[in-house]
């Protein structure tokens, strides 16, 4: 049985929401971290590393995204569609790059499974997929692409691992705040895949460029994705 992630969210007594994290000191994935720089604020309830996110997800997003469940989830699932989607783009923007082709077809079959079981939920809760909406946050990045051939490949794979690390972020906060339960374990355990698609796509980036070019480019378009972030309304979507 899922549970309902509608009690998870306590209150104090002045009326703000407090985010229950797990019992204890709170888990953190410890998995292979990235070559690129990793600062940041820390997160006390997040399951997830940091990545070097220059903002911390607020818990009035954790309240919004658990108080209205059904649209996160539809469009996490949206975003686990895209995931699988950009992967299959960037082999056919670069079939001769043997290493990427080889990542993204992994990557693409894993994304493509999130989204198996995103719409296996969505189901279960007789709700249907939605359409897609504009994504400020998607479109905002894209226009930080710069032109030039090998500059659009290195931003391209920077911001792919930025949208993973924001996405791994936010499902470990949501990890975190939910009842022990299966919805609970399901979260965890795509936090764990995210933080692994955020060290691809930086492992990839040192493949094709100089590490401190990447380290650079990196950190500025870390920057630009805070600043992005904090323009954007509260609503119940992954971003
Ligand atoms: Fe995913
Ligand atoms: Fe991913």
């Amino acid at each position: 049985m899922v549970v309902g992630p509608r009690q998870v969210v306590q209150r104090e007594s002045s009326g703000r929401g407090l985010i229950v994290g797990p019992p204890g000191m709170p888990e953190r994935y410890t998995g292979s971290s990235p070559t690129a720089t990793v600062s940041g604020p820390q997160h006390p309830y997040n399951e997830a590393p940091v990545f070097g996110l220059r903002t911390e997800t607020s818990p009035e997003w954790v309240e919004t995204a658990l108080g209205d469940f059904d649209s996160f989830l539809m469009d996490h699932a949206i975003c686990e569609r895209k995931a699988s989607a950009t992967a299959m783009s960037f082999i056919s923007h670069y079939p001769d790059r043997r290493e990427l082709v080889e990542e993204m077809l992994g990557l693409a079959q894993m994304e493509l499974d999130h989204f198996r079981e995103t719409v296996g939920l969505l189901h279960a809760r007789n709700l249907v997929l939605g359409r897609d909406e504009k994504d400020l946050y998607i479109n905002s990045l894209r226009k930080e692409i710069r032109n030039g051939r090998e500059e659009y490949f290195l931003d391209r794979l920077l911001l792919a691992g930025i949208i993973e690390a924001r996405g791994c972020e936010r499902f470990g906060k949501i990890a975190a705040a939910l009842e022990a339960g299966e919805l609970k374990e399901f979260y965890r355990r795509i936090t764990r895949d995210e933080a692994q698609h955020v060290s691809l796509f930086l492992r990839l980036a040192e493949t094709y460029f100089p590490a401190a070019a990447v380290q650079e480019r990196h950190g500025q378009l870390l920057d630009r994705e805070g600043q992005i972030l904090q323009d954007l309304p509260l609503r119940p979507v992954v971003h």
